[in-house]
């Protein structure tokens, strides 16, 4: 039986929960951790975990559990590398809520004590395990669409401006960022998990419109040239109504979406679309998609799954380190170009002021003065973005 603990147990650690209850037979829940130990208490109660500790540290957590197999770290950003090094110096295997981390530095550690230790590391990027994200994926592996010519990402989410009274939200030293970073992280994962490219360029602009309670960007739009020529387009936001979030990739044979679309243009001799389009590609392209099986599990769930499985069949799990790392990349790279107005080029080398989070910090751009802080909302019920 894996023991399990979770580090943070305010909102998206109840998705871990869910997720860990689901395999009753693989894993069980033995200790429960945050500096508000009374929300670590209800956490207790509201999942009926009889045999849980609780904590208010983690160090007291590591000293006084003998054998925690896995920790969950599910707390602000910024605290998220020294936590997942402290579990993983204990010999803990480690799943972390995204961002993986603040900046490639500290990324670069995880990484390290992940190796050191022997212990699996796996950053959460759920959406992996989605079926619309899971299949596109799988029919752009086919090669049916040729390769990607251009990404359209919309992580468009939105975000009263009360959302940024938390106290660790709406400041570039304890969120890292605004929705480029903890938002559209979810959305560059997915694009550097489809494009399989190495990004060469990144430029950017980005603004806060709408949230008078924080230095972070509210929006962002940036633009990441890859190696084979290919383009993306990133807008990250959390002021779009509606939340009509997506993938576009448009492909040298035919364009396949995100929720799901598909459009294939076919030439006439003078260069212009045939009326009507390539019907027989999209027939061939929807049937192909409607094959893949559906994935068991979605979500959080989903690579919870995954993760027990790598620990009891001792591989590698389906996201690790190097996938968060890249994310971190991209993202650095969209606000070094922002916060300098410049074209940005990979790779971000420990010698660039940006590897660090104080080299960020030195040169954010901050937006607003946060004012306003509130320690714990009393509302918890969260959404956790709209794929379908
Ligand atoms: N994967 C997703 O879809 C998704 C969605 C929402 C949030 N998140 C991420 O989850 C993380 C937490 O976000 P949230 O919305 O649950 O925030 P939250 O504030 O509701 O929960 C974080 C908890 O961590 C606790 N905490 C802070 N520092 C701690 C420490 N040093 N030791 C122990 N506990 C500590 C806080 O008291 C709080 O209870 C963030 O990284 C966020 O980006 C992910």
């Amino acid at each position: 039986m894996i023991k399990a603990a979770i580090v943070g147990t305010g909102n998206i650690a109840n998705l871990h929960m869910q997720g860990l209850l689901t395999f009753p037979e693989q894993v069980k829940v033995v200790a429960l951790c945050d500096i508000y130990p009374e929300k670590a208490e209800d956490m207790k109660k509201r999942y009926d975990l009889k045999d849980a500790r609780v904590y208010e540290n983690i160090d007291r957590m590591l000293a006084e559990e003998e054998a925690i197999d896995l920790v969950h770290i599910c707390t602000p950003p910024f605290v998220h590398a020294p936590l997942a090094i402290k579990a993983m110096e204990h010999h803990c295997n480690v799943i972390v809520e995204k961002p993986m981390a603040t900046c490639i530095r500290e990324c670069d550690e995880m990484i390290a004590a992940a190796e050191q230790n022997g212990v699996l590391l796996s950053p959460i990027a759920q959406n992996r395990f989605r079926n619309p994200i899971w299949k596109l994926k799988k029919t752009i592996e086919s090669g049916l669409l040729g390769k990607v010519c251009f990404a359209e990402i919309n992580s468009l989410w939105w975000r009263g401006a009360c959302y940024y009274d938390l106290w660790w939200r709406g400041t570039w030293e304890k969120e890292g960022g605004g929705p480029t970073l903890n938002h559209a992280v979810h959305h560059i994962d997915m694009l550097n998990w489809i494009m399989e490219e190495e990004p060469t360029q990144v430029v950017s602009m980005m603004s806060n419109v709408c949230h008078p309670n924080s230095e972070v960007e509210d929006i962002s739009v940036g633009c990441v040239k890859y190696a084979n020529r290919s383009l993306g387009r990133i807008t990250s936001s959390v002021i779009h109504h509606g939340e009509e979030q997506g993938l576009s990739m448009q492909c040298e044979f035919g364009k396949i979406d995100a929720p799901f679309d598909i459009k294939a243009e076919v030439t006439m001799e003078n260069g212009f679309p045939v009326s009507g389009g390539n019907k027989e590609l999209v027939e061939k392209v929807k049937a192909f998609y409607e094959k893949i099986p559906d994935l068991p599990y979605e979500g959080h769930t989903g690579q919870i799954r995954d993760v027990l499985e790598a620990l009891q069949e001792n591989r590698k799990p389906y996201i690790q380190g190097k996938d968060g790392k890249r994310t971190v990349e991209v993202i650095t790279a969209l606000y070094k170009a922002a916060f300098l107005e410049k074209t940005v080029s990979f790779p971000i080398t420990k010698e660039d002021a940006f590897y660090e989070f104080e080299g960020i910090l030195k040169h954010a751009v901050r937006f607003n003065k946060k004012g306003k802080s509130v320690e714990n909302f009393t509302e918890q019920r969260i959404t956790v973005g709209n794929y379908q």
